[in-house]
């Protein structure tokens, strides 16, 4: 509790404790709990409890708090809403225009990624992104924690770090996360980042002139082409095939495309091995740079992965990495691999925004590398994903025969709807049966014919067991939806 009396005022004491408390009660101090008794705040503020029960008797009168049984007295926002603050007419006359100053956002008519934040109020939540809070090594990640705090490392957990990051992470990811993708980095060439969202703008950022070119997956991932466009590119979006991105189809006037090669946003399927070789010898002959984004390349069931594009091309390749589909992306870890010149400048642009990504959490998940746990964690996460993956892929081939193809990997399927049947329709629909899924509809760009074909279906988060319900409702309600094509046709793009 903070209620301040003035300095030196004239006004009666009772009239200073009221005007205090109405101060108090405006800045939300008493929102959500009672104001203090007369006595605790006679105490508080050197005064006696008569000039508290006067300030009180007063505010009651006026209608500013209510007296409730065996609480207290209480704010009444109603009343404090309606009455004007002192000064009120003054604050008015002089208001920001702020839809003026506002500048305009440059990638404000692109469609946006539809999320329910409140997804674990579903009975079946198949929601893309989110992981299984039973499979994060929580005993793992708690102790690393502590011993993050203990000497020599409570000095990495606590320091500002500058522009710099922490050692032990940068050695742990150069020698174990980036060695398992086949790529070889120097310190020099790592930058650790607030997910891989945070190295995707940072990059946009430091290379990105206005109307420059850059080739997006379409379907992509919606983010990246916020990140691209509000950085002032001129998004050229390529089409997606069963090989990955149609390589053939990206201008040569295009500086930088940007791609997800081991399983590409938001259809899983890999970057075939004719178009990887296409497209690093298109980008060396245009002088393209490439942004890898190889946000979930650890999650592969099946066959080996295929390695980085920066194994390959180390020298036009920024690759960016993230721990969000494997650990948790509410750690909001990742990084950059891309070479020194680069890394330097994200540096000074991450410096003059975030600083640097906190140590404590950079330190923890190092020591969870070097001592073993995350390996661990990993092979466990990973054995439980592909268990998923197997009912998901058996049980939708069951429900969509063979125009429905698994992919070797990921976090998600990505299925086309039966024809006359929309995505947004289903969606609304499956929720109201307790079914959450994805529109595919934000992954195209705008009025792409095929925006409502597809809904993505994540099975990271949900329980195993919840898998083939969820699926046979969910096979319903597009059952459902496909004999009343009717009802479709108000949500048509
Ligand atoms: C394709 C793709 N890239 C990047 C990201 C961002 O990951 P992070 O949580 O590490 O920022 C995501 C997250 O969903 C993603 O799907």
């Amino acid at each position: 509790m903070t209620i301040i009396l003035p300095e030196d005022s004239s006004e009666p004491l009772y009239r200073q404790v009221r005007n205090a408390l109405e101060r108090a009660m405006r800045n939300g101090q008493f929102d959500t709990v009672p104001l203090p008794s007369s006595r605790s705040l006679a105490e508080e503020l050197g005064v006696s409890r008569n000039t508290v029960n006067l300030a009180y008797q007063e505010m009651v009168a006026e209608g500013l708090i209510v007296a409730e049984e065996r609480v207290g007295y209480r704010a009444n926002s109603a009343i404090l809403n309606e009455k004007p603050v002192e000064g009120d007419s003054l604050l008015r006359e002089t208001r920001v225009d702020w839809a003026q100053r506002l500048k305009r956002r440059l990638d404000e008519d692109l469609p946006i990624i539809k999320k329910d934040y409140n997804w674990q109020a579903y009975p079946y939540p198949f929601i893309y992104g989110q992981v299984s809070n039973s499979l994060f090594p929580i005993t793992a990640w708690n102790r690393a924690l502590r011993t993050s705090m203990e000497y020599p490392h409570v000095h990495w957990s606590l320091k500002d770090g500058g522009s710099g990051d922490d050692p032990l992470l940068v050695e742990q990811l150069r020698t174990t996360v980036l060695a398992t993708r086949g790529i070889r980095a120097t310190p020099e060439e790592v930058l650790v980042t607030v997910g891989a969202q945070h190295g995707l703008f940072l990059t946009a950022r430091a290379l990105l002139r206005p109307d420059d070119e850059v080739a997006i997956e379409n379907p992509g991932y919606p983010d990246v082409a916020h990140i691209l466009a509000g950085a002032g590119a001129k998004l050229v979006p390529v089409p997606v095939d069963g090989d990955g991105l149609r390589v053939d189809r990206i201008p040569s006037s295009a500086r930088m495309v940007s791609v997800t090669p081991s399983h590409q946003f938001p259809t899983n399927v890999s970057l075939s091995k004719p178009r990887r070789e296409a497209l690093l010898a298109s980008a060396h002959r245009h002088d393209w740079l490439i942004l890898e984004d190889d946000y979930d390349a650890e999650l592969r069931y099946v066959g080996r992965p295929a390695p980085a594009l920066r194994a390959v091309d180390p020298e036009r390749v920024i690759y960016v990495g993230s721990f969000s589909k494997f650990l948790a992306p509410g750690l909001r870890m990742g990084y950059v691999v891309a070479p020194k010149p680069l890394i330097e400048q994200l540096r000074l642009e991450r410096r003059y925004t975030v600083r640097h990504p906190p140590g404590h959490i950079q330190r923890a998940l190092a020591l969870m590398i070097l001592n073993g746990d995350y390996q661990r964690a990993q092979r466990k996460q990973r054995a439980a994903l592909r268990e998923k993956w197997e009912l998901m892929a058996k049980t939708l081939k069951l429900a969509f025969g063979d125009s429905f193809k698994a992919p070797t990997g990921g976090t998600s399927m990505w299925v086309r709807l039966p024809d006359g049947v929309y995505a947004d329709q289903v969606v609304a629909e499956a929720a109201k049966n307790g079914v959450l899924i994805e529109s595919g509809a934000s992954c195209f760009s705008a009025n792409h014919p095929e925006a409502q074909r597809y809904i993505r279906i994540g099975y990271a988060a949900i329980p195993v067991e919840s898998i083939v319900p969820g699926l046979s409702k969910l096979s319903k309600v597009i059952h459902e939806a496909g004999r009343t094509p009717n009802a479709t046709s108000t949500i048509l793009p």
